[in-house]
């Protein structure tokens, strides 16, 4: 039996997050030989918010240096960066006749994105959803595994996936939601009513993969929790409920067994295992990112051997779609 299908990316815009990590970096790796994956480190939606283009080049090198050290390479996957197959824009321009100004206002990213960034609200950054629509449309994929916050990008694939299928026939495969991970939603350390996110302005409210095990520690240490003063996961308990996810995300039990082991501890001890738990799973993947990371020449050739890999199925979904449309072909 082939393979399933899936297609996911991460933007290269500073340093990923727990967040990212457990809502969708450590799923990927678990996908790798089970799946037929793609994935891309997602340069052209950085660009919707300005960009420093040294930062940019380099953060750009150090998230492909990452998902290497996540495990993934072109070998048990397609691991490359969006802006080196020129197919994702192609797409994305015909999609874009596709969708509607109605339906991209409706994005509620958009809607964050733009009151975060008043001064910068461009056409690119409204555009967003097209281009992650044809970034997954590109590649066939039948999964796309994401965290929660994606999950209206891929209302909207489906949407325009169909909606293109209606007029030109079985062009699309329409992607499925993957199962929702564990990890889906991990909330803000200060404040656990908002998601983890490595844009907010209080650095103490997100863990970096790259922060050190004392950083680590500090900041599990002074996460808001309550006054209740019992490890249970429970409507209202925003922030035990998030250390609760992270601790069981992190060392693979259950929320249920992890209730009981910290039942009658405190909150100060409760909050020291999270903080170990985290730090022996980040520690490892943090050796192997600084091996690879300082390995530019083997990143560069990894890009284009990704690079191929990816054109080679993208060009091939767009000129179908190319022809469908009535473009002349020479
Ligand atoms: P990005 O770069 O913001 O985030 C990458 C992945 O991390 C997940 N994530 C989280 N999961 C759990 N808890 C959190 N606090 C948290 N914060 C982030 C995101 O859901 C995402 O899965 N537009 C996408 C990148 C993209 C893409 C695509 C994804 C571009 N093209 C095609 C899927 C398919 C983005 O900005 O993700």
């Amino acid at each position: 039996m082939s393979k399933k299908v899936v297609f996911s990316a991460i933007q290269p815009s500073g340093t990923p997050t727990l967040g990212n990590y457990l809502g969708a970096l450590k799923n990927w790796s678990d996908m790798k030989d089970e799946y037929d994956c793609t994935f891309a480190v997602a340069d052209l939606h950085a660009i919707t918010v300005r960009q420093n283009p040294a930062d940019l080049k380099r953060r750009t090198l150090e998230m492909y240096a990452l998902l290497f050290a996540l495990g993934l390479n072109n070998e048990n996957s397609t691991v490359f960066v969006q802006s080196h197959v020129p197919a994702h824009t192609g797409l994305s321009w015909v999609l874009s006749c596709y969708s509607s100004f109605g339906e991209m206002s409706r994005m509620t990213q958009f809607k964050d994105k733009s009151q975060k960034h008043s001064d910068n609200v461009n056409v690119g950054l409204f555009s967003y959803p097209v281009l992650m629509v044809a970034d997954i449309l590109l590649y066939n994929a039948e999964f796309v595994p994401v965290g929660k916050d994606q999950n209206q990008h891929l209302e909207i694939t489906r949407d325009i996936a169909e909606r293109f299928n209606g007029i030109y026939g079985d062009v699309f495969t329409i992607p499925d939601s993957f199962k929702e991970f564990d990890g889906a939603k991990i909330m803000s350390l200060t404040d656990p009513t908002k998601k983890m996110s490595k844009s907010d302005d209080n650095l103490k409210s997100f863990i970096s993969l790259t922060d050190t095990p004392s950083q680590i520690t500090k900041k599990i240490k002074s996460a808001v929790t309550d006054s209740d003063g019992e490890v249970v996961y429970r409507e209202g308990k925003d922030g035990v409920n998030n250390l609760l996810t992270i601790y069981s995300c992190c060392t693979g039990k259950t929320i249920k067994e992890a209730e009981k082991e910290f039942e009658g501890v405190l909150y100060g001890d409760f909050k020291q295992a999270v903080a170990e738990s985290v730090v022996k799973e980040l520690d490892p993947l943090l050796q192997r990112y600084n091996e690879y990371v300082a390995d530019k020449q083997f990143l560069e050739k990894q890009m284009k051997i990704g690079a191929e890999k990816a054109a080679y199925v993208a060009n091939k979904t767009l000129k179908k779609v190319m022809k469908k449309v009535g473009f002349y072909n020479i």
